[in-house]
């Protein structure tokens, strides 16, 4: 039987990288995928993937930074995908906005901070309904159902980044998140765990060229590499890999804990 037959799973940043990897991944192994992106276009690529897969898929446009957007995706996920439940909420959005700090401006921490910190929060309370509400049903009945929430930080909160105070610092407070749901939520059965990706090939990582709004400068990127022990950057299905364990049932004893897939960069 595939990993996650029959579960419904929501999946946000799932145009690109990472969460593309990802969400495609889950439908493979059965799961009934909502991906969502701020970005309608790159969506409809993940769509097609999917099917090709024979997966089921539903396409939704939501910005993580806005409450509404949230609770309207998860109210599609558990009536359209499931009869009220949602199973799997993979929080892969993210985004950079890097300035070393004493250029850093009000507008650029903000916008990091919402986007990864806030859109994390967002999703998190608008599933509380369709995972938290349902699972304490269901736990005052005497069963035991292991639901699963994933977030995403970075091996950046980790080691500290020049030119990542806004970013390390929401990738910081996803960790705390995180914990803070594993407890909160562990006695209803809801696993959270957190993905802290290290270099992995995706459009924040490209090699930036001057004016480029994301991606990072070659001769950073180069030793980078050079600091990992596989000598190269992860891919994002290497990345969706670990999503998989975290959300089917071989981890269900795993929670609150941050897993590095970072090819040894932490070690
Ligand atoms: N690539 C890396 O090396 C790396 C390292 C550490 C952590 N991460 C984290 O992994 C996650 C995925 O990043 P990626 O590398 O695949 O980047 P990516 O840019 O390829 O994908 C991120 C996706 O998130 C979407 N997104 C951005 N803002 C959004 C919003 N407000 N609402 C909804 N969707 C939004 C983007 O449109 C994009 O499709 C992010 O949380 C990122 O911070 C990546």
């Amino acid at each position: 039987m595939a990993l996650l037959e029959g579960k419904v799973a929501v999946v946000t940043g799932a145009g690109r990288g990472i969460g593309q990897a990802t969400a495609v991944t889950f439908a493979r192994e059965g799961a009934l995928v909502l991906a969502s992106d701020i970005d309608e276009e790159p969506l409809q690529e993940t769509k097609k993937l999917i099917e090709e897969a024979g997966g089921k898929v539903l396409c939704v446009r939501a910005d993580v930074r806005s409450r509404e957007d949230c609770e309207n995706m998860m109210k599609k996920a558990a009536e359209e995908l499931g009869s009220g439940a949602i199973d799997i909420l993979a929080n892969i959005a993210g985004i950079t906005r890097d300035r070393v700090i004493h250029k850093m401006s009000d507008e650029d921490w903000d916008f990091v901070i919402d986007v990864n910190l806030r859109g994390t929060f967002n999703c998190i309370r608008a599933v509380a309904p369709y995972m938290r509400d349902v699972a304490k049903k269901e736990v005052a009945e005497g069963k035991e159902y292991h639901r699963k929430i994933i977030n995403t930080a970075s091996t950046a909160a980790l080691r500290g980044n020049p030119g990542q105070i806004n970013y390390t610092a929401a990738k910081g407070g996803i960790i705390g998140i995180t914990r803070t749901v594993a407890r909160e939520w562990g006695p209803f059965y809801i696993n959270c765990n957190c993905v802290a990706p290290g270099l992995t090939a995706t459009r924040l990582t490209q090699p930036k060229k001057k004016g480029d709004e994301y991606g990072i400068p070659e001769e950073l990127l180069k030793r980078t590499i050079e600091s990992i022990p596989f000598k190269r950057a992860g891919t994002p299905q290497e990345l969706a890999n670990v999503y998989l364990f975290l959300a089917s049932d071989l981890s269900n004893y795993v929670t609150g804990q941050v897993i590095n897939v970072s090819g040894g960069l932490v070690i």
